[in-house]
């Protein structure tokens, strides 16, 4: 039985190819949002193994500089691209679906490797203090998802079996973590993109949209 529904950040609730992207003037926009995300994800891996650690927020701040620098854009776009990250915009299904969960008297979290701040910044700038009860952010164990430091904190901290979270991620190698670490897990495939063999499990469930939460807890 479900206990808490637990959502990653970044892509999952926080869409990062919204329309503030439009308001970049430049041509290589969308290749400058892909290599950052890409590094920023090999970052936090390789920090992981170095058994190294800096914080997501400088992570990112690293990979926007790397992506600007490849795609030899100015670096007066930071600010533009750092906003996706430090002032998130939601999907269109978040507020529904946390809205249903919250009248079914489920605990709602996020789970993250963004900062308090950054995690933070996104849930005020989108009004939604009173649907999140639990922010757990890897900042508070110095090391990354997929680590099971990080999917360990929310087991702790609400004192329940890892089968009694349901974990929700856009992210595969997310989706992977979490099910090795063993929460039930449901991959948000929004984009209907192609199933990668490392989140074959079943304790993952695949849905489009957030708002199939409900009919699978
Ligand atoms: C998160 C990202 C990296 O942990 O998806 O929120």
């Amino acid at each position: 039985m479900v206990k808490a529904v637990i959502f990653d950040a970044f892509g999952t609730l926080f869409n990062l190819d919204n329309s503030l992207l439009s308001n970049i003037d430049h041509p290589k926009v969308n290749d400058i949002l892909d290599y950052t995300r890409q590094k920023q994800l090999s970052y936090t891996w390789l920090h992981s193994l170095m058994d190294t650690y800096i914080p997501f927020d400088e992570i990112t701040q690293t990979a926007l500089t790397d992506a600007l620098s490849k795609h030899e854009a100015p670096s007066s776009l930071m600010e533009s691209f750092a906003s996706l990250y430090f002032k998130p915009v939601i999907f269109d299904d978040v507020l529904a679906s946390l809205e249903t969960l919250q009248s079914r008297s489920l605990q709602i979290g996020i789970l993250s490797n963004g900062t308090h701040k950054m995690l933070q910044a996104g849930i005020v700038h989108n009004q939604m203090s009173s649907l999140i009860q639990h922010v757990f952010s890897a900042d508070d164990v110095s090391i990354f998802k997929p680590s099971p430091k990080v999917y360990q904190m929310v087991v702790t901290a609400l004192d329940v079996n890892p089968d009694e979270i349901l974990f929700v991620s856009s992210n595969q190698w997310d989706v992977a973590g979490a099910s090795a670490f063993g929460f039930q897990v449901a991959w948000v495939n929004r984009s209907n993109g192609f199933r990668e063999s490392i989140t074959q499990s079943e304790r993952v469930t695949v849905i489009q949209s957030l708002l199939e939460i409900a009919a699978i807890v």
